[in-house]
């Protein structure tokens, strides 16, 4: 039945403005941007001292955190000062499952999505469309950008340690490459919690430039060899297990293919590949993977897969899939050498 201007139900109006406003997006990543969350842990304080301390114009900075306010995140205790609220604690630096690095504000990621009509139309993605070059390429020359693109790895890290190390036997592994391991997070702690286990960490130089840091603040360093390299190229060979951990989705069919084809040539013919991935459900139910697959859409080019994507690409890089674990966040997929 249409509805009438008398009985015209506002729940689906209501809710599109919450689903579609940029605004508050925008607001949360800039007052992680100017560390907030940080500057309030000790305590209320009004916003001409946060200004101060984070560089920012005092009457901008007001009706930002008002904005946020509005939102559940900080609140304002007294005129123009403002409060943590437990929404907003996981948004300081030094909260255990902290989230501030993940929200990045990045100029170039900005640009692309506001060309996602090109990506539309043409299935391409559009930060190539606009930065006349590959996300992975343009990261390369913009080591500012890198870094936080690393620093957002290493913050989902927290969470995804928590939810898959009970999940898969990895103690079973005397030597474990994570290819596309980035600067180390996921797998210093892996190692941390299981000491009988040695590592490889692989990524491209730029990102592996800042793993020994990583790997010598988590104590591990002495059980971590760091490999500078291109999966394009070569993977290093000899590992009991093989980590890809959110990689694949980064790339298209034919790219995933030709990095599981050289992780394959990698791989004795006992290894074992695990791969950690977001994996897209069927139907409508929701789930991050469907989230993120628009993102590497819109940003890389990849894609995320479903199971049966996942074993179909295993079969041409002569894998075979032998495991899926699901966990709440990423899913376990095991595979070993198809001969
Ligand atoms: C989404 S990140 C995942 C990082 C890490 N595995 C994690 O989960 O924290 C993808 C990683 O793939 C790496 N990567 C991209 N192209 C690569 C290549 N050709 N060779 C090796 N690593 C590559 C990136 O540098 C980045 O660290």
């Amino acid at each position: 039945m249409t509805a009438t201007r008398r009985n015209l139900d506002l729940t689906a109006v209501v809710r599109l403005g919450e689903l579609g406003d940029q605004i508050t997006p925008f607001a949360l990543r800039a007052a992680c941007d100017l560390r907030i969350a940080d500057l309030l842990a000790d305590g209320p304080r009004p916003v001409s001292e946060l200004a101060v301390s984070a560089g920012a114009h005092p009457g901008a900075l007001l009706r930002l955190l008002r904005a946020l306010a509005a939102r559940g995140v900080f609140t304002e205790v007294a005129d123009a000062t403002f409060a943590l609220t437990p929404l907003a604690e996981p948004l300081r630096g030094d909260h255990p499952m902290s989230l501030r690095d993940s929200f990045t504000l990045l100029d170039s990621d900005v640009r692309a999505w506001a060309a996602i009509g090109h990506t539309l139309r043409t299935g391409e993605p559009a930060f190539g469309h606009v930065h006349g070059q590959d996300y992975w390429s343009y990261l390369a020359d913009h080591p500012q950008e890198s870094a936080r693109v690393d620093d957002w790895m290493r913050s989902v890290n927290h969470l995804h340690l928590r939810t898959v190390l009970g999940a898969y036997p990895w103690r079973r592994f005397g030597t474990l490459v994570d290819v596309g391991g980035g600067t180390g997070g996921f797998l210093a702690g892996l190692l941390t919690r299981f000491p009988g286990v040695r590592g490889v960490l692989f990524d491209l130089p730029h990102v592996v430039s800042g793993a020994p840091k990583v790997l010598a603040e988590a104590g591990v360093a002495d059980r971590c060899e760091v490999v500078p390299g291109d999966a394009f190229g070569a993977v290093p060979a000899g590992g009991d297990g093989y980590l890809l951990k959110t990689v694949l989705p980064g790339f298209d069919d034919d790219d995933a293919t030709r990095i599981l084809g050289n992780v394959r040539a990698a791989m004795r013919p006992d290894s074992r590949l695990v791969l950690l991935e977001a994996v897209l459900p069927p139907g409508d139910a929701f789930d991050m993977a469907k989230l993120f697959d628009v993102h590497a859409m819109v940003l890389t080019g990849g894609a995320h897969r479903s199971t049966e994507e996942t074993g179909r690409l295993l079969e041409r890089a002569g894998l075979r899939l032998t495991q899926v674990v699901g966990t709440p966040t990423l899913t376990v997929i095991e595979a070993l050498p198809a001969d």
